[in-house]
């Protein structure tokens, strides 16, 4: 597949699976974080798509589009390890929707972003709440999404946030519950889950 191809279906996905949340959220009460602004294309789209939505965005430089610059109260600048650790105050409401892009294409680097990044992201989403990541996440007792026909696993990963009145009802019936009948279950097993996407990344 030509890189050409490969960049359209990339973006493809992304549209997609944005819209694909966007829609799932619409029960839930919550603001947006974006974690990566880069240059603010899925911020733009995020914007277009849940116009309601209080929406946060995360990052260490400004190199966005001039149309896609947040305004002040909602752009925040800085390491995301460290803003979004202390953005509680800025932010006042748990997240309905956390979208993080931040993979770098280095294993090394992407394995540490997952490992702080995921109780971040556990500490600010609502219950219920989704997770649309470039990257694996270790998050415990979460529901994680197979991707829809067309987007190859390993490329994106969707989880939600499962309430614990939810995981009450799912323990009271039987084992194939669990996870519902869309998601399953995910536990911590980062590295293996990093490789299967290195090696799925290799494969173009
Ligand atoms: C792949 S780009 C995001 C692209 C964006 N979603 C778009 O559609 O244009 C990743 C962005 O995350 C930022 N970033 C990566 N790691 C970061 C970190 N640890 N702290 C702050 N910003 C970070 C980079 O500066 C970069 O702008």
């Amino acid at each position: 597949m030509s890189r050409l191809d490969s960049f359209i279906r990339r973006l493809t996905a992304q549209k997609q699976l944005l819209e694909t949340v966007a829609d799932r959220i619409s029960g839930l009460d919550g603001c947006v974080l974006e974690l990566g602004l880069g240059n603010g294309r899925t911020y733009s789209h995020l914007r277009e798509i849940l116009p309601e939505r209080d929406i946060y965005v995360f990052d260490r430089d400004l190199a966005c589009h001039p149309s896609c610059i947040p305004d002040s109260e909602h752009m925040i600048f800085g390491e995301i390890r460290e803003t979004l650790a202390f953005c509680g105050p800025r932010i006042k409401t748990k997240a309905a929707f956390i979208h993080a892009d931040l993979g770098s294409g280095d294993q090394t680097t992407d394995l540490a972003t997952s490992s702080w990044l995921s109780p971040l992201i556990n500490k600010h989403l609502a219950a219920d709440g989704y997770v649309l990541s470039g990257l694996p996440l270790q998050l415990d007792g979460f529901n994680e999404f197979p991707m829809p026909d067309g987007i190859r696993p390993g490329r994106y990963y969707i989880y939600q946030k499962v309430s614990v009145e939810k995981a009450v009802n799912e323990s009271l019936e039987d084992d194939s519950a669990a996870g519902g009948s869309e998601g399953r279950r995910v536990g911590a097993d980062l590295g293996g889950a990093m490789d299967r996407a290195d090696a799925r990344r290799s494969w173009g």
